[in-house]
């Protein structure tokens, strides 16, 4: 007890010891587990960052839907020659707690469907099956989830009976959790006797699938790509020969989907170039004279805003278990313990979560396809309850593409 009692000192954490003295003997020794495993590093960043006074950004090129549709036939021969050698797989990013949406359940269970049922996994899964069709091959899918959802997530595959994809192919695993804090960095409670706790952002996803051994698996069998991408975006398609036999043609370490921005001032992350090397910037870094900057055919220079659906290379993902991925801090609603012993469930953010992103990855690859997409045919996310990226955003969408719902 001293131990702890040092160590949160040391940390400026006394308050997790607040209700200590009214909890059991079992509370108290959970309390005691859960402050012994942090991982007190959760909070600094320290990674390597390009500072803003090095940091050449430039625009830069993408393979646009015209130019794809031109080789479509050909890009589409290589990325099916290559699922069939088995040399792609996918990862769901699912450990997310979709706390703009409100459901309290996994978000990959929510029902899109009105009249019928349409999960959104569902809908992820329908979208291998053509290509698993079309391959003759089954694909390995990875699917990340959070200790607090990890449960919900594989009882709701199980009872679906895997939507008809082969459950020998479909893994799950768990990503880490981190502390949460409020606005002043002093970690919450979630209970008297418990931290609240919050999955450690998408960015993670390689060291985890590593800490659970499913490296050791993919590097015995001939898989050499994996597709990453949210499971929020109901129109995307995954495990897409085209995008597979584009990035492979066009001899480039990655690719990324991308969308035309619908404005310059639209809230996404665009690609472009750092110091040569490929970099999504957000909109909130972008001047004001960038966030207008055309190129010659008129064309926002900085216009291709990022799907989060990637194409990485695992030989070269192999290389970055040892980086220190830049932590980005975000402003949340989180439930928490006030000083009376009350349980608080706030309506604005009232702390701060702490999180490393997938979209930083793609600097510590040399070069990327810049891929885009119809808009209106592949982006429907569902973040929000009502409004933009709302589930009558995605619902409309998926009408217009042929759904019925
Ligand atoms: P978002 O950043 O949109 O987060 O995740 P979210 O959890 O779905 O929603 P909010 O912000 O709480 O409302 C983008 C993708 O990354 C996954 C999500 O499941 C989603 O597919 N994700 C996010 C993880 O897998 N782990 C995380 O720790 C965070």
């Amino acid at each position: 007890m001293e131990k702890v009692k040092k160590l949160l000192a040391e940390h400026g954490q006394v308050q997790l010891l607040k209700f200590y003295d009214e909890l059991s003997s079992e509370e108290k020794a959970n309390l005691i587990t859960q402050i012994n495993s942090i991982d007190w590093s959760f909070n600094k960043d320290s990674s390597t960052h390009i500072s803003d006074k090095d940091s050449v950004i430039e625009p830069i090129t993408a393979l646009s839907v015209d130019e794809i549709e031109k080789s479509r036939y050909e890009f589409e021969k290589i990325g099916i020659e290559a699922i069939k050698r088995g040399e792609l797989c996918l990862l769901v990013l699912a450990g997310g707690q979709g706390t703009r949406l409100g459901y309290e359940k996994p978000k990959g269970s929510f029902n899109m469907g009105i009249e019928n049922e349409l999960f959104i996994f569902q809908l992820l899964i329908e979208h291998t099956l053509d290509v698993v069709k079309k391959c003759d091959t089954w694909i390995h899918m990875y699917v990340m989830t959070s200790d607090i959802n990890y449960d919900d997530t594989t009882n709701f595959f199980r009872e679906h009976n895997y939507f008809g994809y082969n459950s020998d192919f479909i893994h799950f695993f768990v990503q880490e959790l981190n502390p949460c804090t409020d606005l002043n960095g002093k970690i919450l409670l979630n209970s008297k006797s418990s931290i609240a706790m919050a999955p450690n952002g998408n960015g993670g996803w390689f060291s985890s699938m590593h800490r659970c051994g499913i490296l050791d698996h993919i590097f015995d069998t001939p898989i050499k790509w994996i597709n990453v991408f949210a499971v929020d975006n109901v129109l995307q398609r995954i495990a897409d020969p085209v995008f597979l036999g584009a990035t492979i043609s066009c001899n480039k370490m990655c690719g990324s989907k991308v969308v035309r921005k619908a404005t310059p001032e639209e809230r996404v992350g665009a690609i472009c170039l750092q110091n040569g090397k490929p970099h999504i910037i957000e909109y909130y870094e972008l001047s004001d004279e960038m966030m207008h900057q055309t190129n010659e055919d008129g064309s926002l220079a900085y216009g291709y805003g990022v799907i989060l659906n990637y194409l990485f290379p695992i030989n070269r993902l192999k290389e970055t278990l040892d980086i220190k991925m830049p932590l980005h801090i975000a402003k949340k609603v989180i439930p928490y313990v006030n000083d009376d012993g009350l349980l608080i469930k706030p309506e604005q953010p009232n702390g701060l979560k702490y999180e490393t992103l997938a979209l930083d990855l793609i600097h510590e690859m040399d070069d990327c396809l810049v891929f885009e997409v119809e808009r209106e045919k592949e982006f429907a996310p569902v973040k929000n309850k009502s409004g933009t990226d709302s589930i009558d955003t995605a619902r409309e969408l998926l009408i217009k593409n042929g759904y019925t719902l």
